[in-house]
């Protein structure tokens, strides 16, 4: 947590305002508490105090950043009285500069005399959360220096109280990068990475898109590798929080069938209307029509909502006699369906009806109609209607093979997004065909256990590739976290997809030849070692354009540092940019998307990098 017992915490001032830029004050005498620590009250110094220092003492300020900014120190304060000093600056261990400090001979009185270094020069990009900064005297006379307080200046952000910093970041985390990872003697373009991300406050919504265009894209290299902070959280459960709730359609609330109304709503409901019909004179029956027209987000967003069956359920108030109430659904096939009734007896008990698969159409256009027959005497209201998308079945799967070291098994969904697409797999061992695969799986055996597999390689039938190092040595298994979408796809489309027709695997090799729907074929070789899953690609034939279709697309997650699949991507093993802000495009031949912020989502899935080979 980083609260060690004699820490003692920089006070902060805020002196500029400036959206963006700020500069900041660490007060010496806040420095955290080391052997010797001498704190010396001066009038005339910032807080009225100093941290007295000697030659060969190193002293440390912790502070915590509210974001990733460049950081510059704009003077180091300090007194003295005597001959001069150096003190190097160090912030995570990147030396920013030395400061000499001035000879000055006034018997004890220039102790009450600051003065500042003016700027270091250098500067450092740091990222959000917890840092060091570090004074150390590497010369200086038997009376040592004063230091009063060190000016930062901050690019963005500002500071925040680093006892309520909890994100842990590590700045010296990079992917190196060697001509000897990519070939020898190679000259080639480069490729470009095009920012397609978006924000979101839900973690379990891919928002970081990124397409990858490369000029030939003959043959490149996909690796998952471990992240490489130091954590041992297992955290893999998915979180909802801030998400859109996945079941629930829409609902409404207390709608009175005695008043005629019609009122129109902004999200997911378009319209409600109420309209009373005749009453029956001989009977005293009276009719309500309630019509409900709504919109559903469908396959051009990713989405489902439009082509899963729903299920409607109602309650009423204010029943006294049975009520019959009549349902109709209008959708995709523009007329109103038979209407299915029931008899209601009791307040606030829900009464449900179904409505099948491939009814509603994406966007606007579906209705349902309820004719609700009472005494007129009556007063019968709706006390809330709601509309859920049915419960998916489980995922089935079939092995298709297992030699001890490897598992293959093709997956079949309950309503894959791509509707009409399906791919179909054949073992090239045994020549099976596997029909109606929406995706497929390779486990190896985890080498320090008995018999426990886990999953390394996972493809969808839309292109989508999840990898996995195997699983670390003490633990049963690690969450999947970025994807990387491997063929051509649209750029502009909101969940990209690069649809596949047909697999072959050869299981002894664990070589795939793939063929998409578009008419591409690619060739991939999975390598297996104990830190590293590697898909090597290559013998590729692209159906179309690559300058206008990118050959492969990252796709992870970024709520902020510390609630991630992955925080930054470097290039070429030298630049490196935070995942979702700061740049449009990056050229390079080698990418490594990684975190270099522990994440509270899916702690220890891995870090992807694509190696662009020819
Ligand atoms: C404090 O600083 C002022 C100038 O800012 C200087 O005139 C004064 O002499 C200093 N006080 C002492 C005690 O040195
Ligand atoms: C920082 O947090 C600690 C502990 O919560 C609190 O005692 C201290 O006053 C805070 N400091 C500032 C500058 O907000
Ligand atoms: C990258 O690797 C080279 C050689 O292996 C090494 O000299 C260099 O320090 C490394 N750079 C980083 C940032 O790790
Ligand atoms: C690499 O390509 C560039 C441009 O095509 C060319 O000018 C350069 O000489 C090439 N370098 C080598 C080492 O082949
Ligand atoms: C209908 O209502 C009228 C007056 O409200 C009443 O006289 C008549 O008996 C009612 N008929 C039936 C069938 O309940
Ligand atoms: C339903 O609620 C109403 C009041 O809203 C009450 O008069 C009526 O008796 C209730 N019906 C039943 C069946 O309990
Ligand atoms: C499925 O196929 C039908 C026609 O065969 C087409 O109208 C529809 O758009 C397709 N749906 C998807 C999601 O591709
Ligand atoms: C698999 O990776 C290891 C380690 O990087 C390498 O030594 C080996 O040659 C690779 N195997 C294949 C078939 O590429
Ligand atoms: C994998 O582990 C080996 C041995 O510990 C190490 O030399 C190699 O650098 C690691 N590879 C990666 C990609 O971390």
């Amino acid at each position: 947590m980083g609260a060690l017992p004699y820490t003692v915490y920089a006070i902060l001032l805020v002196v500029s305002e400036s959206v963006q830029a700020s500069s900041v004050v660490l007060e010496a005498e806040n420095a955290v508490h080391f052997e010797g620590k001498q704190v010396v009250s001066r009038l005339n110094a910032s807080g009225q105090a100093t941290l007295k220092m000697y030659k060969g003492q190193t002293v440390s300020f912790e502070f915590c950043l509210t974001t990733d900014t460049k950081l510059e120190v704009q003077n180091l304060w300090y007194s003295n009285d005597g001959k001069s000093d150096l003190i190097t600056v160090t912030v995570d261990d990147t030396k920013l500069g030395e400061v000499l400090t001035q000879m000055q001979f006034k018997s004890g009185e220039a102790w009450n005399i600051f003065k500042p270094s003016g700027p270091l020069g250098s500067s450092v990009y740091l990222s959000e959360g917890k840092h060091k900064l570090k004074l150390r005297v590497k010369k200086g006379d038997k009376y040592g220096v004063e230091i009063d307080k060190i000016e930062l200046f901050l690019q963005n952000g500002q500071l925040k109280n680093s006892s309520e910093c909890m994100l842990l970041c590590f700045d010296d985390i990079s992917y190196n990068y060697s001509i000897a990872d990519t070939g020898v003697g190679r000259n080639i373009s480069r490729g470009r990475l095009v920012q397609k991300s978006r924000p979101t406050l839900c973690a379990e919504e891919d928002n970081v898109n990124i397409p990858i265009f490369y000029d030939s894209a003959r043959k490149f290299i996909i690796s998952a590798n471990h992240p490489q902070y130091m954590a041992v959280a297992n955290n893999r459960m998915p979180d909802w929080e801030n998400c859109k709730m996945a079941q629930s359609l829409w609902s409404l609330q207390d709608i009175d069938l005695s008043q005629a109304q019609r009122v129109t709503l902004t999200s997911g409901v378009d319209t409600i209307s109420v309209t009373p019909l005749d009453t029956d004179m001989q009977s005293n029956l009276t009719s309500y029509e309630l019509i409900i027209e709504f919109s559903l987000d469908g396959p051009s967003l990713g989405m489902m909502d439009s082509e899963t069956g729903s299920i409607i359920k109602v309650s009423f108030g204010g029943i006294i006699h049975p009520v019959d109430v009549s349902m109709q659904y209008f959708g995709r096939w523009s007329q109103w369906s038979e209407s299915t009734s029931k008899t209601i007896y009791s307040n606030k008990t829900w009464d449900t009806w179904k409505v099948p698969d491939f009814t509603w159409r994406e966007g606007q256009g579906n209705s349902i109609r309820l004719i609700i027959t009472a005494l007129k005497i009556e007063r019968i209201e709706i006390e809330e209607i709601v509309m859920n998308k049915r419960g998916l079945a489980m995922d089935q799967s079939m092995m298709v093979y297992d030699d001890g070291m490897t598992i293959i098994e093709v997956v079949h969904m309950d309503l894959w997004w791509r509707i009409n697409e399906t791919m179909t797999l054949k073992t090239l061992n045994d020549d099976r065909v596997f029909q109606r695969v929406d995706y497929f799986r390779i486990y190896r055996k985890i080498p320090w256990s008995e018999n426990n597999f886990c999953q390394v390689f996972v493809m969808y039938q839309d292109g989508n590739v999840r990898l996995l190092p195997i699983t670390p040595h003490g633990l049963d298994w690690i969450p999947f976290g970025s994807s990387i979408l491997i063929g051509h796809s649209d750029p502009m489309a909101v969940r990209p997809a690069a649809p596949l027709r047909h697999a072959e695997i050869d299981p002894k090799e664990l070589t795939i030849k793939l063929t998409y729907l578009d008419g591409s074929f690619l060739f991939l070789k999975l390598n297996v070692t104990l830190n590293e899953t590697m898909v090597i690609l290559s013998d590729v034939v692209y159906a179309r354009s690559l300058a206008s279709y990118p050959f492969l697309t990252f796709r992870s997650m970024w709520v902020a540092n510390g609630n991630t699949d992955v925080d930054h991507v470097s290039v070429d093993g030298l630049e490196t940019h935070p995942i979702l802000s700061g740049w449009s495009t990056l050229r390079g031949t080698a990418f490594a998307f990684f975190r270099k912020c522990i994440s509270k989502h899916n702690t220890l899935s891995p870090d992807i990098r694509v190696n662009i080979i020819d």
